[in-house]
């Protein structure tokens, strides 16, 4: 048996979610490069309605507001306190996530976050308790689950052909021309380097395909950077008996991510480097199948938005929500903890889903 994955694929929404709309009102918070792509999006669903947007940066705010054929908001209050908003989707640095999910949260929005949820796992927390104590749902931004060989990939896991998941074993990252806003090398801003930036997408996918870590045991680098690890490598202890090893960097050559998921009845693995295919290998003596997407469009962000709206829409709730995302940054937390202590540490989880 695998362990139960962590993100059935279409979990029902909380009792008082408001009945079908025809189309659903959202509002974007932070209107740099995620929230000029989530508005881009946006803007091709039939589904959605653009309401308002809000940035620190007036001029932005205006010009957005202009392009995108929506209001511009004064405040974040304003935003959220809008009758017209139903979805909340937050794109501001890291720093801003919790006091703006909260916000929509407690104005009886549901939200969308970039990731990380917040700052670290505490700050996730008072966000799963206000989406409870708010009966509304809070989606944690996780495109790379919408890559056409990671799709595959959770359909292989989820029907049982790899068996029950035993090792996980991945890299992401790029080399730090990516980081175009200054505040991504700022820990107070971002809380911290490239684990807390590219390494939570895999951890996102350990979590989901492999279930919670129990400890962690992680090695930063800080090879080209002089505040914040451009390099960490961490590996976990499943509660199921698995490992996952994930190395994180801001110095890789070249591609984005490879992966290898070893389970007890076969393997897969994930290619994201230079193309896009899906290795799936039985323990018996068939040749491996590949499954290749390198042609298919890099439409990874369109269909986690309209996936998304389309959940709210309907009354229902996304994968990874609030709980997820504090999951992650729980093994966030652990493996930094673990580096600054040179040992292995146990993982403090505040997991309640029942
Ligand atoms: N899913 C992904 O692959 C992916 C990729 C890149 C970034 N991200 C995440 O998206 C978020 C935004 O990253 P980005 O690269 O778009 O940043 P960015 O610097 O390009 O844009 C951030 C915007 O937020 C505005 N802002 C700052 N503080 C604000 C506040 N308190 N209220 C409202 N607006 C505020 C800034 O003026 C700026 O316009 C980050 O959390 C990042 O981790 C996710």
């Amino acid at each position: 048996m695998n362990a139960a994955p962590t993100s059935p694929p279409n979990p029902p929404g909380p009792s008082s979610s408001p009945s079908v709309s025809a189309s659903l009102g959202v509002s974007v918070v932070g209107l740099g490069t995620m929230g000029l792509r989530r508005l881009t999006a946006l803007r091709r669903l039939g589904s959605a309605r653009l309401d308002l947007v809000y940035d620190v940066d007036a001029g932005r705010c205006r010009e957005a507001a202009a392009r995108f054929g929506c209001r511009a908001a004064g405040s974040l209050a304003e935003l959220v306190g809008s009758p017209g908003t139903e979805l909340v989707f937050v794109c501001t640095p890291n720093a801003h996530h919790e006091d703006s999910v909260r916000s929509a949260l407690e104005a009886g929005k549901h939200a969308f976050c970039e990731k990380p949820l917040a700052l670290d796992a505490a700050g996730a927390g008072r966000i799963v308790e206000s989406a409870r104590a708010h009966r509304r749902t809070v989606r944690v931004g996780a495109n790379l689950r919408q890559f056409p060989q990671v799709r595959k990939a959770t359909e292989l896991i989820t029907t049982g052909a790899i068996g029950r998941l035993r090792i996980f074993r991945g890299w992401i990252g790029h080399d730090g021309s990516k980081l175009r806003s200054e505040w991504y090398r700022h820990p107070e801003v971002s809380g911290g380097g490239t684990m807390i930036d590219n390494g939570v997408h895999l951890l996102d996918l350990a979590h989901s395909w492999m279930g919670p870590a129990t400890d962690a045991d992680a090695r930063t680098m800080e090879f080209a950077s002089s505040r914040l690890e451009d390099y960490v490598t961490a590996d976990f202890a499943t509660r199921e008996g698995g490992i996952v090893q994930v190395v994180s960097s801001w110095v890789e050559r070249s591609g984005y991510f490879y992966l290898e998921v070893h389970g007890e009845l076969g393997f897969l693995l994930v290619d994201g480097r230079s193309s896009a295919t899906l290795t799936w290998g039985g323990s018996d003596a068939d040749a491996p199948r590949v499954f290749d997407y390198s042609g298919e469009p890099r439409d990874s962000w369109d269909r986690e938005v309209s996936d998304h709206v389309e959940r709210i829409r309907l009354g229902g709730r996304g994968r990874p929500d609030a709980e997820d995302g504090r999951a992650v940054l729980e093994m966030v937390d652990a493996a930094y903890r673990s580096a600054r202590l040179g040992r292995r540490v146990p993982i403090e989880t505040g997991a309640r889903r029942s």
